[in-house]
């Protein structure tokens, strides 16, 4: 006889298990009749799966209340960017946050972002990330800590919650300088605000020779995959608008819109060959 087959009636899609089962019944029948109905079957299981995600996407974009909203900018502060969750604050003063987006929506970007790639480095609690997804981006956040990372996730959730639709947003766990660059495709605009300086920090120290030697390695990369880089330098010694307009000059990139904001500067460099 014949051995029986054994499926995993638990595995992490059913839908896919049943569809298996279905197509052995189907392979090995030699009944149309059960041919059809496996067939038929089959159709209905992907049906009800596809319910099943639907169902399950609304009944997290349900609006959330205000006690909710309070309960986790309290649990995942402190803050760094000024979110105003509905009313909720996430910090009275910062250098960061929705005043920074108003300039950056403003002054670089255009109308709407429909079909445009967005990669937000150092991207913190993610407004911006979040912000560019609403104006129709795919944007990628890259963070490394782990705590501004659960912030991002919440900045999403709600977004998501407020405007009831589920938007297109990838949050990147890592070190910016561990990305192949080589390898995750190209974008529209990549936001560097507040960050090129951070980079080589923990493994030379800020400001070392070998951090500035990694800082400007990565820019190098990205002037590859991007012909829009939107920077905001920190206005010290050796990270100030000068030196980032010799380090895009290498590849051709040119500063554009400046935007002096005292400690800060926010600067497009844009690809001059294309
Ligand atoms: C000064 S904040 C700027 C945040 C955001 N870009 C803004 O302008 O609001 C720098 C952020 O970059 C993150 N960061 C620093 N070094 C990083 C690295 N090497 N890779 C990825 N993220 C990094 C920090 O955790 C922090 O969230």
């Amino acid at each position: 006889m014949e051995k029986p087959i054994f499926y995993d009636m638990n595995a992490s899609s059913p839908r896919r298990t049943i569809c298996s089962v279905l197509r052995d019944i189907y392979h090995n029948s030699e009944d149309k009749q059960i041919k059809d109905w496996a067939e038929e079957a089959t159709i209905m299981a992907k049906k009800m799966q596809k319910k099943l995600v639907e169902y399950k996407t609304n009944s997290s974009l349900t609006k959330m209340d205000r006690d909710t909203i309070l309960k986790h900018v309290e649990e995942l502060g402190p803050w760094y960017q000024k979110i105003n969750f509905d009313g909720v604050t996430t910090v009275e003063h910062s250098k960061s946050g929705e005043k920074l987006w108003e300039v950056i929506k403003k002054n670089y970007l255009p109308e709407n972002l429909n079909n445009m790639k967005i990669l937000d480095l150092g991207c913190n609690a993610g407004y911006f990330t979040v912000q560019t997804a609403i104006m129709g981006a795919e944007s990628t956040g890259v963070e490394i800590d782990d705590k501004f990372l659960e912030q991002a996730k919440f900045t999403k959730k709600f977004f998501e919650s407020k405007l009831g639709k589920v938007l297109n947003v990838t949050f990147m766990k890592t070190d910016l300088s561990d990305i192949d660059y080589s390898s995750i495709g190209k974008f529209d605009y990549i936001f560097c605000l507040a960050i090129l300086y951070h980079i080589g920090r923990f493994k030379h120290g800020i400001y070392t020779e070998n951090a500035m030697k990694e800082q400007e390695e990565i820019v190098d990369k990205l002037t590859k995959i991007s012909d829009k880089i939107l920077v905001r330098t920190r206005n010290l010694a050796n990270n100030d608008i000068n030196y980032y307009n010799k380090i895009f000059k290498r590849s051709n990139f040119l500063p554009t819109n400046i935007i002096d904001q005292g400690r800060r500067t926010l600067v497009l460099y844009v690809n001059q060959q294309r």
